[in-house]
């Protein structure tokens, strides 16, 4: 757990919370950045099964590819080393719809969003808070509640973030993925993403991969890798081991108390009434 204070580790920009690993004049400069027509982007707010995305990801592509740490990780010489590049890129990151560079939009980059039960979310998120040295301490899960419900966490809002991209989820370029459609159908959802990507991927292929991309092979697999900042795709971790905790849905049950449940469900109902979710 973290002994440092949110001051030591935390920044505010635009309104919404980074830790000092995305300096403020990185996320000032991302206006500015150069898209290129074939980039692809993993988008997803923290802990929503980013990692397990990238991880199928990598295995449909039978050509060279490039899946970069997040775009808002780093200092400002982070454009650059992406410009340099000559690959294909797959680009992570955690920033809402607002916040993304517009030349992703303007040249209609493919763009995966990963969402997730934010319950599920929450509860994710407070074990990383606990373990990740780069977030501020939090002591009890009923702190963290109150904090993941005001939005007080890094990359704000749960329900900012995922409303400002469901509001282009009916864009052509926009694929729109869940969790728990990935724990119940695997080879369905990685077929659906082949598509999207134009990949031409055998059925044995996709059972394959699905084989290999199971919690207990990633997990085993980060527990082989050093830690390695090219190695993870979450702006707030470079240590892979700290991703797979459980990899489960429905673990909200074993924290939320009955009077958080009902508190989460009003304010879910209130801003998610516009949402199709
Ligand atoms: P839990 O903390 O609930 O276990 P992210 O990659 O966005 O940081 O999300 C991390 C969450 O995805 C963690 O959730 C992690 O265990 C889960 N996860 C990672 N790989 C997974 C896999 N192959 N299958 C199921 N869940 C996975």
């Amino acid at each position: 757990m973290s002994n440092s204070s949110e001051a030591e580790l935390l920044h505010t920009f635009k309104g919404i919370s980074f830790t000092i690993r995305s300096s403020p004049e990185l996320l000032k400069s991302l206006d500015t950045f150069d898209a290129r027509e074939d980039d692809v982007l993993l988008v997803s707010y923290p802990k929503s099964g980013t990692h397990w995305l990238a991880g199928v990801i990598r295995k449909l592509y039978n050509t060279q590819v490039t899946i970069t740490s997040p775009i808002e990780f780093g200092d400002i010489s982070r454009l650059e080393e992406l410009n340099k590049l000559s690959s294909k890129r797959i680009i992570p990151t955690h920033l809402d719809y607002n916040m993304l560079p517009p030349n992703f939009k303007n040249k209609k980059c493919k763009m995966i969003y990963i969402s997730r039960n934010p319950k599920d979310t929450a509860v994710s998120m407070f074990h990383y808070y606990r373990d990740n040295p780069n977030l501020p301490t939090v002591d009890t899960w009923t702190a963290f509640f109150d904090l993941f419900l005001k939005g007080n966490v890094v990359c704000g809002s749960w329900f900012d973030h995922f409303l400002s991209w469901e509001e282009h989820e009916g864009e052509k370029n926009i694929l729109f993925l869940f969790y728990e459609d990935m724990k119940k159908d695997l080879p369905k959802v990685v077929k659906k993403i082949s598509l999207f990507l134009s990949l031409n991927v055998s059925d044995n292929d996709i059972q394959d991969i699905c084989k290999k991309s199971s919690f207990s092979e990633m997990k085993n697999d980060s527990e082989k890798e050093n830690s390695d900042p090219s190695h993870t795709v979450c702006a707030l971790t470079s240590n892979r081991k700290l991703i797979f905790r459980k990899g489960a849905v429905g673990d909200w049950k074993n924290y939320f108390t009955p009077k958080q449940n009902i508190r989460f469900q009003e304010i879910f109902n209130e801003k998610m009434k516009l949402s199709k979710m």
